[in-house]
């Protein structure tokens, strides 16, 4: 570890985490959060679910903030899986009417802090009303210059890395495609995430230790960050120490160092 770490070496050998941020160099370019915990949380308080997801927004709105002003290239979150329609009717409407309320309470918010805001997943699938709130939000954020959020929703992997499949088998058909020129470039502008780096810190939250179908091409590569606390509990101290874990890892990509 370079020079740089005396900072962080003092700390190590104290036991604690050092203050501040890491150094920029050491910062990921692009992080990716499981937003999980929120059902448990509630049920500890005895709430209903719901309730658990209204504190979830509030965690999120402090862990962009936080990205912000960081200055976090790109960060990723987990807010609806295509696996998530199989839950009780009246969560999954709890989920849709908490959609429409974050887009109108926070898009003024983001869009004056110049957050680019893409949605990853099936945009069609949704409600039409859920629909054109995202829609809107897109529009509106394109020409921003700041954090690009991705917000998925209706997202699953594996359905991410089909369409990318059938997308690349429709240009072969139409003889636009060889495929010996089938790179992995090629395959990754084909995907929701299209033009951006990979992610290069995976956090999830509430002590499950999979990544439940997100972003499975785009992860490859990534430092994985399995946390215990629940979503609403977590904080922008806790993305700071999760930042710190992260700048810690000697990442090698296979190589010898
Ligand atoms: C994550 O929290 C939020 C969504 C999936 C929308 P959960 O609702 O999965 O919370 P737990 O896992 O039941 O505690
Ligand atoms: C993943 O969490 C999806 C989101 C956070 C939106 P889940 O709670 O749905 O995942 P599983 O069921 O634990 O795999
Ligand atoms: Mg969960």
């Amino acid at each position: 570890m370079s020079a740089l770490f005396s900072r962080d070496r003092a700390a190590k050998e104290q036991g604690r985490l050092p203050d501040g941020l890491p150094p920029a160099e050491r910062l990921p370019k692009h992080v990716a959060i499981v937003m999980d915990g929120n059902g448990r949380w509630a049920k500890k308080r005895h709430l209903p679910r719901s309730a658990g997801h209204r504190a979830g927004v509030e965690a999120l709105r402090d862990i962009i903030r936080a990205s912000d002003d960081w200055g976090i290239g790109h960060l990723s979150i987990y807010a609806f899986s295509t696996e998530n329609w199989g839950r009780p009717q009246d969560e999954v409407s709890a989920l849709m009417q908490l959609l429409l309320q974050y887009f109108s309470s926070e898009i003024d918010e983001l869009d004056e802090k110049g957050v680019r805001i893409r949605i990853l997943g099936d945009v069609d699938g949704l409600p039409a009303p859920q629909r054109e709130a995202v829609q809107n939000a897109m529009a509106r954020t394109r020409d921003n210059r700041g954090l690009h959020l991705n917000i998925a929703l209706n997202y699953g992997g594996r359905a991410e890395l089909l369409n990318a499949a059938r997308s690349l088998m429709r240009q072969a058909a139409e003889g636009a495609l060889r495929p010996e020129e089938l790179t992995a470039d090629r395959f990754a502008a084909e995907l929701y995430t299209a033009g951006q780096p990979d992610v290069d810190l995976f956090i999830r939250t509430s002590g499950e230790i999979r990544t439940s179908n997100f972003l499975p091409w785009q992860t490859a590569y990534a430092e994985m960050v399995f946390n215990e606390t629940l979503w609403p509990d977590y904080t922008r101290e806790a993305y700071r120490q999760d930042l710190w874990t992260y700048a810690r890892r000697d990442r090698r990509f296979g190589k010898v160092k």
